[in-house]
């Protein structure tokens, strides 16, 4: 489909406020491929309602996160940033691909173990047969990179596997994707638990640190963040806490772990939490302020949704009618 471009592709669920787990697992990534590859960046909506969402929050948040990827530094004019439900091929390629995935490896999903003891008065198909979706989504594209936090390697392993199965019955069909998991920031922790992932869907908002939280509120978050009982800034796997700190760091102003740890040696917790809040605070004043920009004119961004929906539908259309043929579907 592109003979001599290298495809990326990646999505963010609309599900809840977006945290720097989001922006440094992810987004922020998303820029560096653009120069060399073709780039493809979906707000996933459809996967959002596999946990119940209120209709006007998701309809907000589905804006928020597309002016959220260009505030990330994603042109519009380079990549085609668009909406999952705009573009049907998702949905009809998930169905044929529910053909080709086996229960026991959906059951092995660590996510929808997670997601369905979280949710246990809606353990729904959709939640199960989910990475399927994410498989379609990537598949479609003919996806070489699909950059992610640690936590969706498991989904795009799976992905490969999918993928592998139809090639072997109808050869050629997908390329096979590879996880791009950024080397320094595997997974960003919560602050209150740092032995869980921080994630958008935590009921306890100072866990978690929002892409559009003020500086007063980033720095004070930061100074709640529970770390030990001894006083070193150095990681190890005994000190979830600080380590989670050095990465979130590292990640904000491109430090590695020995410099960081360099740097706040003999200082205490206190100093070394605010400078984190800082570094963070600075790094997302940029993007909070061309955010307000994108925002502040919703129908620039519903142009923006409409041409990257049809720029997506393009491809995917061309993928999905060589899997119909190759499936034997009748063409008409
Ligand atoms: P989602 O919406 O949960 O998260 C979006 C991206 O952010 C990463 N991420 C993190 N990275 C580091 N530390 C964290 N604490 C953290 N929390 C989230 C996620 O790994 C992800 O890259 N299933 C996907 C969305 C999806 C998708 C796709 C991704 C649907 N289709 C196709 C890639 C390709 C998800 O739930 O992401």
């Amino acid at each position: 489909m592109f003979k001599d471009q290298k495809i990326s592709y990646s999505g963010v669920q609309p599900s809840g406020n977006l945290t720097i787990g989001n922006y440094l697992g992810a987004l922020k990534n998303f820029k560096d491929f653009a120069r060399d590859y073709k780039c493809f960046y979906c707000v996933v909506d459809e996967h959002a309602i596999t946990v119940r969402q209120v209709p006007a929050d998701l309809r907000r948040r589905t804006y928020e996160t597309l002016a959220l990827y260009m505030a990330c530094g994603l042109d519009p004019e380079k990549s085609t940033l668009y909406v999952q439900s705009h573009v049907r091929e998702h949905a009809e390629l998930a169905w044929v691909l529910d053909c080709f995935t086996m229960f026991g490896e959906l059951s092995r999903m660590t996510q929808f173990k997670d997601k369905s003891a979280k949710h246990a008065d809606n353990v729904n198909a959709g939640l199960f047969t989910y990475p399927v979706l994410m498989a379609a989504d990537i598949l479609l594209y003919q996806t070489d990179v699909v950059p992610v936090g640690i936590d969706q390697k498991q989904h795009v392993e799976l992905t490969r596997d999918i993928a592998v199965r139809f090639n072997q019955l109808y050869p050629d069909t997908f390329t096979l994707p590879e996880p791009y998991i950024a080397k320094n920031v595997r997974k960003i922790m919560s602050l209150a638990d740092p032995t869980k992932k921080m994630s958008k869907s935590d009921e306890n908002v100072n866990a978690v640190v929002y892409i559009l939280d003020d500086k007063d509120t980033i720095i004070r978050k930061f100074r709640r963040a529970v770390t030990d009982s001894d006083s070193e800034i150095r990681a190890s796997e005994d000190k979830p806490g600080v380590s989670n700190l050095i990465s979130i760091y590292g990640g904000f102003t491109g430090k590695s772990v020995e410099e960081t740890e360099k740097e706040f040696a003999g200082l205490g917790y206190g100093e070394f939490k605010t400078a984190v809040g800082e570094a963070c605070a600075a790094a997302l004043a940029p993007v909070q302020q061309r955010f307000r920009d994108y925002m502040a004119d919703k129908a620039q961004l519903e142009a923006q949704m409409k041409r990257g929906a049809e720029e997506a539908s393009w491809y995917a259309s061309r993928t999905l009618g060589k899997v119909r043929k190759k499936l034997g579907f009748v063409q008409l």
